[in-house]
């Protein structure tokens, strides 16, 4: 599946590369009375991490505790101080209703806003605790229940507005109210501000994005996902412009230059969920067969490309409801596309939001791969409606009941609307990523302790999405779909409108099913890493042994209940069991009745794990694998099972468990493939050892590529640059696949092709030798020869750049900018990172494109330019450029000279990605040594390289 195209499926194996910065709040103090002090300009993490600009004592912030106190604890009395350091806020009080009332100014970029909450006291307290960041409160303005705060003081660490009364507030409830106004940032979170292009003139769309934690930069909030409450919206905009909220509008007028909307009341719903889009915006419309309205808004000129995802939601919509059991919640959907957008696309409830190429496709100008990345990326969200939305989790911990049930249950939808596209299989990219990212000792459990605001971006990864959503797989095998299916309707039923754990979630299941659920899966999801399984044959027995699976070689403690599965010379009849201890064996007389005889041969083979449903490796003896490879020439395995083989002897050979040589000869058994999904895994495969050789063996390097070449060329002839008359689906997905691997590996043939084709296309942009589909392998050719000296190619790409207006091609141009030997090229390349010329959302474009040969120059401009870096792209969006330039490299001095630069450039936003980078890169050195001392991979290489 290609989600390259999306922020976060750019972080490959790592976190969200959510481009956020933003400037230090700025509030007046306890005693300051309207006195501000600005801080602006610094990175998130380094301006919470000071108390600059904040009327309170400079101490370090108290221990912090991870559980919030129970409603009806202890009254708060003391100091404003007593609320700092806590993960949580207090519950004493929480929000039942805001009613918000926001004047966006799109030419200054600023906004006002009044706030009038109702709150509900439940225990007594002089306090009311909650969330603001970045906004200018005004202090007089504040009352509740008609009292003025004795103290209003800002602590901007805990991005906490503490308000003390006099005496203790009468219980129940009363009205808070607050005026403040804010900055339309540059940072894409909070209330931000996207720039377009209308009628050849620049404009500002003010847009919101809260998630995880920035609900609070727009308006002072009770910031947490289980503090519901129920919101009515009134925006005041200009009369031309179109304003967009969760509701549908309940009533409208204009006087004089402003446009009052006020929007229909919500239901109950998190803060991160609310969501705002002002901007000139044209619109289509469909209806679902249960009368709900969706509309696809997006910049005018632009909406009829919002034909197949308006298609998509509103299938969506429509099974989901049958899915889950319940209707869609809400009167109205709108789905928006966002020029600068720092996800892929944002659940909000009833307005989703997305980054263009999320939701734009265009039969002419979009690639195939973008087809299937919109109809995936709507299916998440519109799931999100139900799971997510409707039932939320009751803290981050639980984000992956988000975000791994929506990236699983993206794939049912998007498997019954296009069954032709094999989407399953392609699911098997998940689960490799989530099985790369949890093979490191630094990586994390699913469940995941938070103790501060800004660790929760960082979760957002591959654990929370990709590992949640194949334990999510593993489960519905284990249980079957119907009675998971029913299970889950019960439980959206359950908790509508409401917050649930991921206990609660194995509960529902366990009463559903009779199943023993938490004890097989909380193994999964409290503890971190996997299992690899150790498969020997012993006469009638299959003995298995479990040890966790580390990339690092090491031996880890973990111990997992895995639902193991085996099938043997067949795929009709399967064993199924738990494997609950360290070791244990399997009596498979009944199946291996179909293997044939195993001395003989014959059809003897014996693959675990079948389809890959299981959240776990498997390393086979020698006897067991031969058979294996046997079988997966002789084409009897399933597509997944061959996808599963290629992977886990990928990550035993990383591990040093198991050679490359062993790893060189199982690819050559691939080489009659044909099938997307086993050839990008091949291809991922083969990229990943050719970059290792170029350390590894040196001399070796142009046999291993030619090798590589072997293998990946047939299919490649076989499509041909072309694209043939209605051919499928996932054949057009193909094509470029093998295309650019082709160029990158070096294929003469391949890169002239694809130079003579970029030659025509620069001439003419409507040239049918070069669509969308193949022209990133020809931009990369061409790429390949340019040097200072000769620049034409480049001048060319960056022309291309300039003159296209859609997000998908820029997207495109910039990934194939560093493809250069010329150190120059890619300074200058890099250096665009800091122009207005590229959008912050499309700066990983740009270094997902850097290259081995030129690591050294980008790592001394990322070093010299880091402070340039904090500032513009911020906390979580640095992590990105970590991963991409550290994990260039493989060496252990290398990895200490990143610790001592990093030891004193530090932010909490960005520590778990720098600790996985460099322990990849660990990894890799590890690697290397290990296939320096394989003695037979040369005579191997050369072996294949003349076979048939
Ligand atoms: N809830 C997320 C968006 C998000 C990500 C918000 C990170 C805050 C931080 C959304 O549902 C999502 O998962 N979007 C994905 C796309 C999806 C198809 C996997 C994304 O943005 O990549
Ligand atoms: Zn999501």
């Amino acid at each position: 599946m290609q989600r390259a195209s999306t922020a976060r499926g750019a972080a490959g194996s790592g976190a969200v590369l959510l481009l956020v910065l933003v400037s230090v709040a700025v509030l007046p103090g306890a005693s300051g009375g309207g006195r501000k002090t600005a801080l602006g300009g610094e990175a998130r993490g380094v301006a919470r991490y000071s108390n600059k600009g904040a009327n309170v004592e400079a101490a370090p912030p108290p221990r912090r505790t991870p559980a919030p106190p129970a409603a009806g604890s202890p009254p708060a009395a003391g100091s404003p101080a007593q609320f700092r350091g806590q993960a949580r806020l207090p519950r004493f009080a929480a929000p039942r209703r805001y009613e918000l009332r926001l004047r966006p100014d799109l030419v200054a970029c600023t906004f006002t806003g009044a706030a009038a909450v109702t709150v509900a006291v439940s225990a007594p307290t002089r306090f009311l605790v909650l969330n603001a960041a970045d906004l200018t409160v005004d202090r007089a303005s504040i009352r509740f229940r008609d009292l003025a705060p004795k103290e209003v003081v800002f602590f901007p660490d805990d991005e906490i507005l503490v308000l003390g009364f006099a005496n203790n507030l009468p219980l129940g409830e009363g009205v808070l109210s607050i005026k403040f106004n804010g900055t339309l940032n540059d940072q894409m979170r909070g209330f931000y501000r996207s720039k377009y292009h209308y009628k050849g003139q620049m404009k500002n769309m003010a847009v919101t994005q809260f998630e995880s934690v920035d609900a609070r930069r727009c308006f002072p909030c009770w910031d947490e996902p289980a503090f519901k409450a129920k919101f009515k919206l009134t925006l005041e905009v200009p009369p031309g412009m179109v304003a967009l909220s969760n509701m549908p509008i309940a009533n409208q007028t204009v006087t004089g230059p402003i446009k009052t909307i006020s929007y229909q009341e919500s239901p109950l719903m998190s803060t991160y969920l609310v969501a705002i889009v002002v901007g000139l915006l044209e619109y289509i419309e469909g209806v679902t067969p249960e009368g709900t309205r969706v509309r696809v808004y997006t910049q005018v000129g632009k909406s009829n490309h919002g034909k197949f995802a308006l298609d998509v939601g509103v299938k969506s919509l429509h099974l989901y409801k049958d899915y889950f059991g319940t209707p869609y919640p809400l009167p109205k959907l709108d789905m928006v596309a966002i020029p600068d957008f720092a996800a892929g696309a944002m659940e909000n409830y009833g307005l989703v939001t997305y980054r263009e190429v999320a939701l734009l496709f265009d039969e002419e100008s979009s690639a195939e791969s973008s087809k299937q990345n919109i109809a995936i990326t709507v299916a998440h969200e519109l799931a999100h409606q139900w799971f997510g939305n409707l039932v939320t989790m009751e803290w981050w911990t639980h984000l992956w009941l988000n975000e791994g049930f929506a990236t699983w249950v993206s794939h049912l939808a998007v498997d019954s609307f296009f069954p032709q596209w094999n989407i399953w299989t392609q699911f098997l990219d998940a689960t490799t990523a989530g099985l790369k990212l949890d093979s490191l000792e630094e990586s994390h459990p699913i469940e995941v302790e938070i103790h501060h605001a800004n660790e929760v971006d960082e979760i957002f990864d591959a654990i929370s999405y990709d590992k949640g959503a194949s334990v999510i797989r593993m489960l519905q095998n284990y249980l079957g779909a119907e009675r998971f299916q029913k299970a889950l309707a019960s439980y959206i039923q359950k908790f509508a409108y409401s917050n649930a754990k991921t206990e609660d979630l194995w509960a529902v299941l366990e009463e559903k099913s009779g199943e023993p659920i938490k004890n097989l899966m909380t193994t999964w999801t409290k503890q971190q890493g996997y299992p690899v399984v150790n498969a020997k044959l012993n006469g009638n027995y299959l003995e298995l042994e479990q040890a966790q699976f580390l990339s690092d070689g090491s031996p880890g403690h973990g111990m997992w209940i895995v639902p193991v599965t085996a099938g043997c010379g067949s795929y009709d009849m399967q064993k199924k069991f738990l494997l609950k201890g360290k070791s244990d064996r399997l009596d498979i007389r009944d199946i291996a009745s179909q293997c044939g005889n195993q001395e003989k041969g014959g059809n003897f083979w014996i693959k675990l794990n079948i389809n890959q449903t299981g959240f776990y490796r498997v390393q086979y003896d020698d006897k067991l694998a031969a058979a294996l490879q046997t079988a997966l020439q002789s084409k009897k395995l399933s597509l997944m099972d061959k996808i599963g083989i290629v992977e886990d002897s990928h990550a035993l050979s990383m591990a040093c468990k198991q050679t490359l040589t062993t790893l060189l000869r199982l690819l050559y058994a691939y080489r009659e493939e044909a099938d997307y999904s086993v050839l990008s895994h091949i291809n991922t495969v083969s990229l990943s050892v050719a970059k290792i050789s170029v350390d590894a063996t040196p001399g070796l390097v142009g046999d291993i590529k030619q090798l590589l070449i072997k293998l990946l060329l047939p299919p490649a002839v076989k499509l041909g640059w072309d694209p043939k008359n209605s051919e499928n689906h996932l054949d057009a997905l193909l094509r470029p696949v093998l295309l650019v691997a082709l160029v990158k590996l070096g294929h003469d043939k391949s890169i002239n092709e694809g130079i003579r084709r970029f030659g025509i296309f620069v001439h003419d942009r409507n040239t049918s030798l070069l669509p969308p589909d193949t022209r990133k392998a020809a931009y990369l050719a061409a790429m390949q020869n340019v040097t200072t000296s000769y620049r034409s190619a480049y001048n060319d790409l960056l022309k291309v750049y300039r003159e296209s207006d859609e997000a998908e091609e820029k997207g495109r141009v910039l990934s194939t900018l560093c493809h250069c030997k010329d150190k120059n090229i890619v300074l200058e390349s890099l250096n665009l990172l800091f122009t207005d010329e590229v959008r912050s959302q499309d700066a990983y474009y740009v270094l997902q494109g850097l290259g081995v040969e030129t690591r050294e120059t980008t790592w001394l401009w990322l070093k010299g330019n880091w402070d340039r870096i904090t500032k513009k792209y911020g906390g979580t969006q640095q992590g990105g450029f970590i991963r991409y330039v550290l994990t260039l490299f493989a060496s252990n001095e290398k990895a200490a000279e990143f610790s001592r630069f990093f030891a004193t450039h530090k932010n909490p936003e960005f520590e778990r990605t720098l600790k996985q980078s460099l322990e990849n890169v660990r990894i890799n050195a590890r690697w290397i040594q290990g296939i320096r001392s394989e003695p037979r991979l040369a005579q191997t290489v050369q072996e294949l390289l003349r076979g048939p």
